[in-house]
């Protein structure tokens, strides 16, 4: 799909910057903190007997590192650079975008050094207190704004496929936050999950999952749906397949949680919708 500019727009490609930058960095600290553990793992001792370097803090330091501050800044990065180019205007809002620039980088500096010291919520891949998930919210709610803005603001009819995905990633992402870290605070770095018992577990796995699948994977294919093209110098093979990928994948994803949960105390009819979902999203 080609689209002809017709009045010179001057894109914000600074915020781009700024988080390909943060991209390499985190990649690099993520990674780095995924060799000391892979090496714990054979090697115990490693951990010099200081709580702060055990396997069972720096584990999730290093998940939480390269999903959300590797991943989350080289995603929110390029779906900058990619909507304001497929829509042709500028982002909507300079001053948000630079928001969830600094509070994405905060969230991240907070994970960085809570983990270490033992604050968790236990939940995997949302181990981060409430304070952190407050801030989060925050920052995803502007970078939805930032996003969804610019595709209302757009020159062009149509909407790119690789802004369905980078969109229905953001939307995803909210809601699975806010649902799996509905919780009590019982002080400024303690709080308990609104769920309790298998429930709790079921929320948690359908938030996991979906993790993967949302931020993971439907993200990473809006990044895949511009810049494929863009190097390939060809459009993409069947857009009309692609679109039929999106709702593919976006119906399919959010029933197939529970495969993380067989032969528990969940419901033997909600293990069976995960696990046909699951063959379903394989298929
Ligand atoms: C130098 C590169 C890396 C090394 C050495 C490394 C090492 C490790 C180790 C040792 C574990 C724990 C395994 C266990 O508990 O049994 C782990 C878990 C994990 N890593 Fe990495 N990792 C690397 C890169 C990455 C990257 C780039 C990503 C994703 C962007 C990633 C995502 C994960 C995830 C999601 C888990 C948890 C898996 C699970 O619970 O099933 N890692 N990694």
């Amino acid at each position: 799909m080609t689209f002809a500019n017709t009045q010179a727009t001057v894109y914000n490609d600074k915020v781009v910057r700024q988080f390909a930058i943060m991209t390499i960095v985190w990649g690099v600290v993520g990674m780095l903190v995924g060799v000391i553990i892979a090496a714990q793992l054979a090697w115990p001792e490693l951990n010099f007997g200081i709580p702060w370097l055990s396997y069972g803090r720096l584990r999730p330091l290093h998940t939480n590192a390269v999903i959300f501050a590797f991943g989350g800044s080289g995603l929110i990065g390029t779906s900058y650079y990619v909507v304001q180019r497929t829509c042709q205007v500028r982002l909507f809002s300079d001053k948000l975008a630079a928001f969830t620039f600094w509070g994405w980088q905060l969230v991240i500096v907070a994970a960085a050094i809570s983990l270490p010291l033992g604050y968790t919520t236990s939940k995997e891949y949302a181990e981060l207190e409430w304070p952190i998930d407050v801030l989060i919210t925050l920052v995803w709610v502007a970078y939805a704004v930032v996003f969804f803005g610019t595709v209302g603001t757009r020159r062009v009819r149509h909407i790119y496929v690789a802004n369905w995905f980078y969109g229905g990633f953001i939307l995803a992402i909210a809601l699975l936050h806010v649902v799996n870290s509905a919780e009590l605070p019982v002080g400024l770095m303690k709080s308990y999950s609104a769920y309790a018992g298998v429930q709790d577990a079921m929320v948690q796995w359908w938030y996991g999952h979906n993790a993967v699948g949302f931020f993971l994977t439907a993200g990473f294919l809006g990044m895949m749906y511009y810049f494929i093209p863009k190097q390939a110098e060809r459009p993409v093979y069947s857009y009309r397949l692609s679109i039929v990928h999106f709702w593919a994948l976006i119906f399919t994803y959010m029933w197939a949680g529970p495969h993380h949960l067989h032969y528990t105390a969940l419901p033997d009819w909600t293990q069976s919708v995960g696990m046909v979902f699951s063959l379903i999203l394989l298929a």
